[in-house]
């Protein structure tokens, strides 16, 4: 018999479950996004997010049980990101994890939302089997991290973002530009008409750490535009589709510079035997296509919809917990800062 996780997501504005068999196949993956309710917003808004979660969590669980095929007597564990996130949605997902492990009598465990990220991989079956010493890059619309890892659940951070993370820099720069939230995938489009060396936006080296830093990208944006007559209302104005499609471009290939040439050093400098992306911007075309062109490690990417926030991660990385022993108790709290490691 197969051993089924349940994984529970409510960290950000994506109410996710998933079961995962094994740690290795999907049996479910349920994700209901706020995104559309958020847009009007320009972001997450924070209150708005829990709320949706109390609102959809039961039935996003019971469609991954349903499409599984299970009942809860099914499963090994059950597995919920427990941290770094918005405080008041976390709760949601720590207490229906509770609640389903109290009225099953089923284990438990709290799982580190980065590393659900970090374990995304180990579930997709065509990709080549995990072999530490790895470099991963985290990158989404909250962190920018490069991280070693030399065995499971063993990481050491190598560098991280001194102020935006890179998803949030692609979501401040579409506002910005008028192009709506999520920013990342209405950048990624508008930019595919456009030519990225139109404008010659800052690439932040940072040079002699594997830090990164993005919000400089953001002012020069905000200053092209400014300088041009383009921005008035708080936003873009005046400028034409292929202007547009230019900055979009241009931004995103500075980006994609950084991200991929840091990482490219640091694998290299750690003899890394794989390179792994991974969170939300990691479903950008561009950094995908650069990745793969300039890292010569074999690189593991999720594909794009696992890229961006789910419980299949979540389940996965629980699996590996709950394989080496680990439960949570019932003091499991959420920890909206949580480190990884
Ligand atoms: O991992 P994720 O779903 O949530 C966090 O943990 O933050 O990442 C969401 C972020 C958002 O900032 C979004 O704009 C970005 O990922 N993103 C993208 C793309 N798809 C999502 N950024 C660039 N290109 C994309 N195609
Ligand atoms: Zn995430």
């Amino acid at each position: 018999m197969e051993k089924l996780v349940l994984g529970i997501e409510t960290s950000c504005d994506e109410t996710a479950a998933a079961v995962v068999a094994e740690g290795r196949r999907i049996l479910s993956n349920i994700v209901a996004s706020q995104a559309q309710i958020h847009a009007k917003y320009g972001g997450v808004y924070p209150e708005i997010a829990s709320r949706k979660h109390v609102v959809h969590l039961v039935p996003v669980v019971q469609e991954a049980l349903s499409q599984a095929g299970i009942g809860l007597e099914d499963l090994e564990g059950i597995a919920v990101t427990a941290g770094p996130g918005l405080p008041g949605a976390l709760v949601v997902g720590v207490n229906m994890a509770k609640g389903l492990a109290m009225g099953s009598g089923r284990p438990f465990i709290g799982v580190n939302h980065l590393e659900a990220h970090l374990y995304t991989p180990w579930v997709m079956e065509d990709q080549p089997a995990v072999e530490f010493p790895l470099v991963a890059l985290i990158v989404s619309g909250g962190h920018t991290l490069l991280v070693l890892m030399t065995g499971h659940h063993d990481y050491r951070l190598l560098g991280q973002t001194l102020d935006d993370a890179a998803g949030e820099a692609f979501d401040k720069v579409a506002r910005i530009l008028g192009m709506g939230y999520p920013g990342g995938p209405a950048i990624q489009k508008a930019a595919a008409s456009g030519n990225p060396s139109t404008f010659d936006l800052p690439r932040a080296w940072l040079s002699e750490t594997y830090d990164f830093s993005f919000s400089g990208l953001k002012t020069a944006v905000l200053r092209l535009l400014k300088d041009k007559g383009w921005f008035a209302e708080g936003r873009a104005q005046g400028l034409d589709q292929k202007t547009l499609a230019d900055i979009a471009a241009s931004f995103q290939a500075a980006v994609v510079d950084v991200l991929v040439e840091k990482t490219k050093a640091a694998a290299n400098e750690n003899s890394a035997k794989q390179v792994l992306v991974s969170g939300g911007v990691a479903a950008n075309a561009l950094l995908r296509q650069e990745a793969a062109r300039r890292i010569p490690q074999p690189l593991i990417i999720p594909s794009p919809a696992l890229c961006t926030d789910n419980a299949v991660g979540v389940a996965a990385a629980g699996w590996f917990r709950l394989q080496a022993g680990q439960r949570s108790g019932w003091d499991l709290d959420a920890v909206p800062r949580l480190r990884l490691g």
